[in-house]
């Protein structure tokens, strides 16, 4: 199944914030922040690490700039761009400790899931660009978004499970802080599915 015109964004600009680095060196990634709320805190609780985020959206991605700023934030790299083609581009094989996605955009027609991120090829890329013993964190309000993931990632066996036996619980997400649309799915009260995997040996 085809997952998204590749060819086509590959030509689309990528934009830097503060700007281009001449090294792509990082620990901590996320991908698809949105507004940046859980960005700005793992990179608070983190001053010693770098993050960076890949923001499909431009405006999302320029919106996040002041608020860097205004935090005073010099450890985080912003880049507007698709992920799907920034990570394999700039970023070496087994570069983070810890990559982040947080409630992607559910996409439940069925016609429409080849728009959905986390596919098994979207996965691999991840795991690539993970550390071994390094962590995969997703999670969702949607379950067949969430049950979607697992199937996705009993194909990639360099992952592993940290949950029990495949959700885990907030309190074993590292850096963790609730994103905009995890605060907003709670005040509705919606069910949350957290997961956690490790990269092993392959
Ligand atoms: C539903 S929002 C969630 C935002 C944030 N993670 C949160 O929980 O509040 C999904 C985000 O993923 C971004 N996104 C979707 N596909 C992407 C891709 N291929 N690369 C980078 N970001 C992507 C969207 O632009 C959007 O900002």
């Amino acid at each position: 199944m085809k997952t998204f015109p590749l060819e086509y964004e590959s030509k689309k600009e990528i934009l830097f914030s503060p700007e281009k680095p001449e090294k792509f060196e990082a620990d901590i990634l996320e991908i698809g922040p949105g507004r940046g709320d859980f960005l700005l805190s793992a990179a608070e609780q983190n001053p010693d690490k770098k993050l960076v985020a890949i923001e499909l959206d431009k405006r999302r991605h320029r919106k996040m700039i002041p608020r860097v700023e205004k935090k005073g934030l010099t450890n985080i790299l912003l880049i507007g761009g698709n992920a799907r083609i920034a990570l394999p581009r700039y970023f070496k094989p087994g570069t983070f400790e810890k990559a982040y996605v947080l409630f992607p955009d559910p996409w439940p027609k069925k016609r429409h899931y080849p728009l959905r991120l986390m596919s098994v090829d979207f996965i691999n890329l991840l795991t690539d660009c993970l550390k071994e013993g390094g962590d995969l964190f997703f999670a969702t309000d949607f379950w067949p978004y969430a049950d979607w993931v697992v199937d996705n990632v009993a194909e990639v066996p360099r992952l592993k499970s940290l949950g029990k036996p495949y959700f885990t619980t907030i309190d074993d997400m590292a850096y963790y802080s609730p994103s905009y649309f995890e605060q907003k799915w709670r005040k509705e009260g919606r069910a949350i599915y957290y997961m956690r995997y490790q990269k092993v040996k392959s």
